[in-house]
């Protein structure tokens, strides 16, 4: 069996285990995330939160910018907290302190070690415990819960309005007064809050570990790393050493490829003219406008980093606070990466081809038309979002998503995956007629496809949760679309690209590119897989 077949069944295998584990991890998430309940009630039966207000206030906390200020189970922006972490913490401290001053009329952190250790065991005891019951759909509360719930609603409800008691804490935070501008929606969002936190501390059905896998590490109540967690770890690195290792005894191997004789011309002198490329120029002037604009904003965002209100004394928080600009820093990241990829393959397709199949030029022009609606419409639609001038169903549709990298409304994230299908369609068709010579270059262009037909595809995994969708279950989603097509695919494609220009260069055998193409894919998507893999491991879930 020669080379190249023999790598084709190996990225078979990879391709195939991989999203067998992928889907096992998948399925153990949609069975174990943390149940929202129908009702959050205290001991005597009082309705504290409703299920719905859950789920609106995870909506709510989206709108606001979600992941792009402070985190939420570890993911999103680094200026403010980790909400859960800081619930967490605060809880524990409110209700230590409650008691501390019951029992022994003192700070908790006045008291001696012993005192301290018998509030803590009792906290621990309380927090941990599951009380959500399956059958009636009610989560229960214990007392000192109830009260804590109460304290920490005052606290944010101050800090996401406008206590002017919190104003150097928004400055250190870079949010603005009023981010949220109804009592009513921060109270939803206090709700959202809770529900997130109580699933980092609450111990799963029969287990002794949180939904969270125990984390943020929080020693108060006894959320420490767990051996499981180190295991992994110790062997993400082993398995990383041995394939580096098996790499470079591959290279040493692998020995010199012949020498390629040194083009008389100019390769790409060569190259068919068609009238569609001209077209393609004006992606390239955007892609540059992107960049700019991109590198503006995380100038802007790096600076909210020490004067969180505003920008060398001018206001800007009040029309451009942080959430605006380190989400447009990090979405236009992925449009101009997107976009110059997708030009370089509108530029070679019909180049390769030499020349245009019907309708090739309109439909690159409807194409740029498109994707310019999407990138300044998702930007608005953003700034809306988080100015809280959409009501909910608006901000899902075409306000901000809350999900760092997939901030966009729902109908850009359709409207661009129907634009990636576009594409395919538009670079496809110039090179099917040379699919049918079987050149030599026929494996190189067969992977130009797959790698090119995946970017389309695999933009959908951003789709597969709704508006109401349990966090956990969008979070596994979210982990498709980062790391299967931001950091796999698209590194697949980028290779192929850059392999197929250097083949027409004339700097690189046809048969060199396409067998180390194949062979760093197995790499990109073995290494890719199996570390989203060893995350849902972790993960295992920490849901
Ligand atoms: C002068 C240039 C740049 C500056 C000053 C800058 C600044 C920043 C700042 C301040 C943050 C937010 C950190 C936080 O508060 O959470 C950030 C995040 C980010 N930036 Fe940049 N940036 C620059 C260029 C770039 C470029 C060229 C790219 C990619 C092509 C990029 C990609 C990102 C990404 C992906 C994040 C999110 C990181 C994360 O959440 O872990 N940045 N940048």
């Amino acid at each position: 069996m020669d080379k190249e077949r023999r790598l084709w069944i190996a990225l078979a295998f990879v391709m195939s285990i991989s999203f067998a584990v992928l889907g096992y991890y998948g399925y153990q998430i949609y069975q174990q995330a943390p149940p929202i309940p129908d009702r959050i009630v205290t001991p005597d039966q009082q309705t504290v939160f409703t299920g719905e207000e859950i789920k609106d206030g995870q909506n709510i906390w989206q709108s606001m910018g979600g992941q792009e200020v402070g985190s939420v189970w570890g993911h999103g922006a680094y200026v403010a907290p980790d909400w859960t972490a800081d619930w967490l913490h605060r809880e524990s401290l409110f209700i230590l302190n409650k008691h501390a001053h019951k029992e022994f009329h003192k700070e908790y952190n006045a008291l001696n070690l012993e005192q301290q250790a018998v509030l803590k065991i009792r906290l621990q005891k309380d927090v941990r415990k599951n009380t959500y019951d399956p059958k009636t759909r009610i989560t229960t509360l214990s007392q000192d819960r109830a009260e804590a719930i109460a304290y920490l609603s005052a606290y944010y409800k101050g800090l996401f309005m406008d206590d002017p008691q919190f104003d150097k804490l928004r400055n250190d935070y870079a949010i603005p007064k009023m981010s949220i501008k109804d009592p009513e929606r921060m109270r939803r969002m206090n709700g959202f809050f809770f529900w997130a936190t109580w699933a980092t501390v609450t111990e799963r059905p029969d287990s002794r570990v949180s939904y969270t896998h125990n984390w943020p590490s929080e020693e108060l109540v006894a959320n420490v790393v767990t051996p499981d967690l180190l295991i992994w770890s110790g062997v993400s690195i082993i398995i990383l050493l041995i394939a580096i290792g098996l790499l470079v005894y591959n290279h040493v191997l692998s020995g010199k490829d012949d020498e390629l004789e040194t083009p008389v011309e100019d390769p790409l002198l060569r190259e068919g003219m068609a009238p569609s490329i001209l077209h393609v120029k004006k992606y390239f002037l955007i892609v540059s406008l992107l960049i700019v604009l991109q590198v503006l904003m995380g100038i802007i965002t790096a600076h909210y980093g020490v004067e969180g209100n505003g920008f060398y004394g001018l206001p800007l928080d009040q029309f451009l606070p942080y959430a605006v600009t380190r989400t447009w820093h990090t979405q236009l990241a992925i449009f101009w990466i997107a976009t110059a990829w997708l030009a370089t393959v509108l530029y070679i397709a019909p180049a390769v081809g030499g020349n245009d199949p019907k309708f090739q030029v309109i439909g690159v022009n409807f194409l740029f038309c498109a994707l310019l609606v999407i990138v300044l419409g998702s930007m608005a639609g953003q700034w809306m979002g988080i100015m809280q001038k959409l009501n909910l169903i608006q901000n899902f549709w075409f306000g901000h998503q809350g999900f760092e990298y997939v901030d966009l409304g729902r109908f850009w994230q359709v409207f661009l995956l129907v634009g990636l299908f576009l594409w395919l369609a538009l670079m496809v068709r110039p090179l099917l007629p040379i699919l049918r010579r079987k050149t030599e270059e026929k494996n190189l262009i067969v992977m130009f496809l797959i790698s090119c037909t995946a970017i389309a595809m695999f933009y959908g995994a951003g789709l597969m949760w709704g508006r109401r969708t349990n966090l956990a279950i969008a979070e596994y989603w979210r982990w498709w679309f980062v790391h299967l097509w931001v950091e796999g695919f698209f590194e697949v494609f980028a290779t192929v690209v850059i392999a197929f220009l250097f083949v027409r260069l004339g700097l690189l055998k046809t048969k060199t590119a396409t067998t180390n193409v194949i062979f760093s894919t197995v790499i990109f998507l073995s290494g890719g897989m199996a570390d989203l893999t060893l995350r849902k491991k972790t993960r295992e879930v920490k849901l």
